[in-house]
C-alpha cells in the first residue's frame, strides 16, 4: 500500500457560518461527538431508537440486531412494515397537498405533483401489477427514462412486497438480459422511448431484443409507459400499455406488510471479475439509512427544495431520490434530460427557476460543466441554495473550490458523501452544520459508521498511510448478500484476511491528522467512469464475444472530465492491424462494446498488439498496461515478461 501514499496535500478547510450551524439540526461539532459517543457506547439502542423514531411500524421489532450468522446480519428482524407507507400514506394527514416531485422534462416542460396525487398514482400502478398477478416476492425490472413515472414503479413495486430491479436506460440489450436472468424477473416496465438531450432514446426496441436472447424466459409481461408520440412494435399477451393498465383500477390499495429483512429491492453493480452482481437490500434496515442520511447529510429542513441528478438506474437514485426524500415528506426536484441541454446552462437556470436549496450531483457534471461555462453560474439566481453535494468519486480541490465559490458563493457547505451501492446510504460525509470541510475529502463517518483503514493483517493504519477502507461494524442499510450467490457476498465483503469480521468496502484510503478520510480509488480491477462503476472484466467479456477478438484487456487512464476513461488492448484472431485498417477495426469494437454493454462502457482508446504483456504464469501484468494507456514511460521491471517486444505495438497509437 506504501505506493498509494497520497501525493494530495490539501490543507484548506471550510467551517460552516455561524448562521448555518445555528439553524442545523446537527449543530457544532460538540453535537456531532455527542451522537458518535452515543453509537460507540450504546450501539444498538442507538440503531434502535433511530428505526422506533423514523419509520412508522405496522408491528414493532423486538430486538434490534440478530447477528448469530454473521455477515448474514438481521435487523428488526420481527418488526412489520411497508417501504411504500412510510414515503406517502403518513404523510398524507399533513403533507396532502405539499408538492412531493417537481419533474422538468427534456424539453423543459414542468409537471408537479403533491404527495396525494403521488399516492394515488402508485396505488393504480401497484393495483395494475396486481391484475398481472404479481406478488410478493416476484422480481420486477424497470427500465425506464428519469421521470415521475419510474418513480410510481418503484414504489408501486415496494407496496406490494414485489423486489424491482432498476436497470439503467442506457444499458444495452445484452445487460438487460443478465439482468433479467439472474433475477429470474416476471416482468419488465419500460416505456417506448425516453427524452435525453433532445433526441429520443429508444427503450422498448432494447426490451424486445433482450427478450428475444437466450435466458429471458422469465418475463411473462412488459408494460409500456408511453412517453412519446413514437408507437411501439407489439408481442400481444406479452405487452401492456401502462395507460391501459391502470385503466378503472381504485385509487387505494393497501400496503403488502413486510418483514424487515424481506428484500426491498435488487441493484446490480459491477465486480472485478465473474457477472454483475445483485446487490439485495433489506425492506426495514435500507430504509432507515436512506431516510436518516437524508435529513443528517443535507440538513434537511421541510421547506427545502431538493435536487438530486442522478438517475434512478443508480443507487444515488434510489436512495436519494425514490426512498430517502419521500420518507421524509420532501419536495424534490426530478429531471429527465441532460446538463448541456439546450446548453450548459440548464442546471443553473433550474436551480433558479425552482429556487432549489439542496443540490446534489456527481464530480463527473461538475468537471464538465466548468470546461463548457465556468462563467455561467453567475447569470443566474442561484442564492436559494443553501447545501451542496457531491457522490461517485473523489472531487478534485481545484472543482470543489470552484463548486464551493461560484456555484455556491461561498455560503453553502458541500457535502461529499462516501459511500456505495452496498453500504445503501452515505457512510463518511459531514454533517454540514457541524463538520468543517477540506476539499477533496469525504471527513468523517456518520455517527453509527464505525469506519477505519487497515493493512493487510487488519491492523490500522496510521496517518498519512494508505490502506484498505473497512467498516467494522454492521449497520442497517449495509447490503444482505448477493442475489442467489451467498458465498460470494460472504468472500467479497467479509473476506477470511480480516476473520469475516471487517465490511471490506474495495477502496483504498488514507486519514489526515484530524482524522479526515480521503479516497484514494479501488483495490480492485474496477474502474469509476462518470462516477459509475464498471468491471474490467466486463468489457473484456464483451470484446472477446465479438468474432474477430482473441483476447482483450482493459485498463482505466485519468480523464479530465469522466474521472477515468477506458482503454481497451486487444489481440486480434488474425494479424495486427495497422494503420488505416487498425482505425477501422477500433471503431467496430468501441460500437461492438457501446451495444453489448452502454456507451457508459465504451472505450476511448484502443490499442492492437501480437499478444499483451505476460508473465511466465501467463497473467497479464495490468500494471504495465496502466502505465502505457496514461502514455508514461515504462519504469517498471520487464524482466519477468514472457514477451516484452510486444510493449512497443501497444504503445502505439492508432
Ligand atoms: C464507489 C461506489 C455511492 C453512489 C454512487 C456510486 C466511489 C463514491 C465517493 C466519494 C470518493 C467515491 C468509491 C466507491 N465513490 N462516492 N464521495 N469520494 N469516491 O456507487 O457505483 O456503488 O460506486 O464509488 O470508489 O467504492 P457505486
Amino acid at each position: 500500500m506504501s505506493t498509494l501514499d497520497s501525493i494530495l496535500k490539501e490543507t484548506r478547510s471550510f467551517a460552516p457560518s455561524d448562521e448555518f450551524r445555528r439553524k442545523a439540526t446537527i449543530s457544532g461539532m460538540e453535537a456531532y461527538n455527542a451522537l458518535c459517543e452515543q453509537a460507540d457506547d450504546h450501539y444498538l439502542s442507538f440503531w434502535g431508537d433511530l428505526a422506533r423514531e423514523l419509520i412508522t411500524w405496522k408491528k414493532p421489532f423486538s430486538r434490534v440486531l440478530d447477528d448469530s450468522q454473521a455477515p448474514f446480519f438481521k435487523w428488526f428482524e420481527d418488526g412489520v412494515l411497508n417501504a411504500s407507507y412510510n414515503c406517502l400514506d403518513r404523510h398524507l394527514a399533513a403533507n396532502a397537498n405539499k408538492i412531493a416531485i417537481i419533474f422538468e422534462a427534456d424539453d423543459g416542460d414542468v409537471t408537479r405533483i403533491t404527495y396525494a396525487e403521488l399516492h394515488r398514482r402508485v396505488c393504480q400502478f401497484a393495483n395494475g401489477l396486481k391484475s398481472l398477478g404479481v406478488k410478493k416476492g416476484d422480481r420486477v425490472v424497470v427500465y425506464m427514462p428519469m421521470g415521475i413515472e419510474a418513480v410510481v414503479a418503484m414504489q408501486a413495486c415496494a407496496r406490494i412486497g414485489a423486489i424491482h430491479s432498476v436497470v439503467f436506460g442506457g444499458f444495452s440489450a445484452g445487460a438487460v438480459r443478465d439482468r433479467i436472468q439472474d433475477a429470474g424477473a416476471s416482468v419488465v416496465i419500460t416505456a417506448n422511448e425516453g427524452m435525453r438531450g433532445g433526441k429520443n432514446v429508444p427503450l422498448k426496441p432494447t426490451v424486445d431484443e433482450a427478450l428475444a436472447l437466450e435466458g429471458a424466459e422469465s418475463v411473462k409481461h412488459v408494460v409500456v409507459y408511453q412517453r412519446t408520440n413514437g408507437g411501439a412494435n407489439w408481442t400481444d399477451g406479452r405487452d401492456v400499455w401502462w395507460h391501459k393498465l391502470i385503466e378503472g383500477q381504485s385509487e387505494t390499495c393497501e400496503p403488502e406488510w413486510m418483514n424487515a429483512e424481506d428484500p426491498l429491492f435488487i441493484l446490480y453493480t459491477s465486480g472485478s471479475t465473474g457477472k454483475p452482481k445483485g446487490i439485495q437490500h433489506s425492506t426495514a434496515g435500507y430504509l432507515l439509512g436512506a431516510m436518516n442520511s437524508f435529513r443528517w447529510v443535507f440538513d434537511y429542513k421541510p421547506n427545502d427544495v431538493y435536487w438530486c441528478t442522478a438517475d434512478v438506474g443508480w443507487i444515488t437514485g434510489h436512495s436519494y431520490v425514490c426512498y430517502g426524500p419521500l420518507a421524509n415528506a420532501a419536495t424534490q426536484v426530478i429531471f429527465e434530460g441532460v446538463p448541456t441541454y439546450p446548453d450548459a446552462g440548464r442546471f443553473w437556470r433550474m436551480i433558479e427557476q425552482h429556487k432549489v436549496s439542496i443540490f446534489y450531483t456527481a464530480p463527473t457534471a461538475i468537471r464538465s460543466l466548468i470546461k463548457l461555462g465556468a462563467d455561467l453560474p453567475k447569470q443566474y439566481d442561484l442564492s436559494s441554495l443553501r447545501v451542496l453535494g457531491t457522490v461517485g468519486e473523489p472531487i478534485n480541490p481545484e472543482a470543489w473550490i470552484w463548486y464551493y465559490e461560484t456555484v455556491g458563493g461561498g455560503r453553502c457547505p458541500i457535502v461529499d458523501t462516501w459511500w456505495q451501492t452496498e453500504t445503501g446510504s452515505a457512510m463518511i460525509a459531514p454533517l454540514p452544520g457541524a463538520v468543517p470541510t477540506k476539499p477533496g475529502s469525504c471527513t468523517l463517518p456518520l455517527p453509527g459508521i464505525i469506519a477505519d483503514i487497515v493493512d493487510e493483517s487488519g491492523a490500522q493504519v496510521e496517518p498519512g498511510r494508505g490502506g484498505f477502507l473497512v467498516i467494522k461494524k454492521p449497520f442497517p442499510s449495509l447490503v444482505r448478500t448477493i442475489w442467489n450467490d451467498p458465498d460470494r457476498f460472504k468472500k467479497t465483503y467479509f473476506p477470511d484476511e480480516f476473520d469475516g469480521k471487517y465490511y471490506l468496502a474495495g477502496d483504498s484510503a488514507h486519514r489526515d491528522e484530524s482524522g479526515y478520510f480521503w479516497i484514494m480509488g479501488r483495490i480492485d480491477d474496477v474502474l469509476n467512469v462518470s462516477g459509475h462503476r464498471l468491471g474490467t472484466m466486463e468489457i473484456e467479456s464483451a470484446l472477446v464475444a465479438n468474432p474477430l477478438v482473441a483476447e482483450a484487456a482493459v485498463v482505466g487512464k485519468p480523464h479530465e472530465v469522466k474521472g477515468e476513461a477506458v482503454v481497451a488492448f486487444v489481440v486480434l484472431k488474425g494479424p495486427r492491424p495497422q494503420g488505416d485498417a487498425a482505425k477501422t477495426v477500433a471503431a467496430e469494437l468501441k460500437n461492438w462494446v457501446a451495444h453489448e454493454i452502454g456507451k457508459i462502457a465504451q472505450p476511448d482508446d484502443i490499442r492492437f498488439g501480437e499478444n499483451l504483456p505476460k508473465t511466465r504464469s501467463g497473467k497479464i501484468m495490468r500494471r504495465l498496461l496502466r502505465s502505457i494507456a496514461k502514455g508514461e514511460e515504462i519504469t517498471q521491471d520487464v524482466s519477468t515478461l514472457e514477451n516484452p517486444q510486444i510493449l512497443a505495438q501497444l504503445q502505439q497509437p492508432l
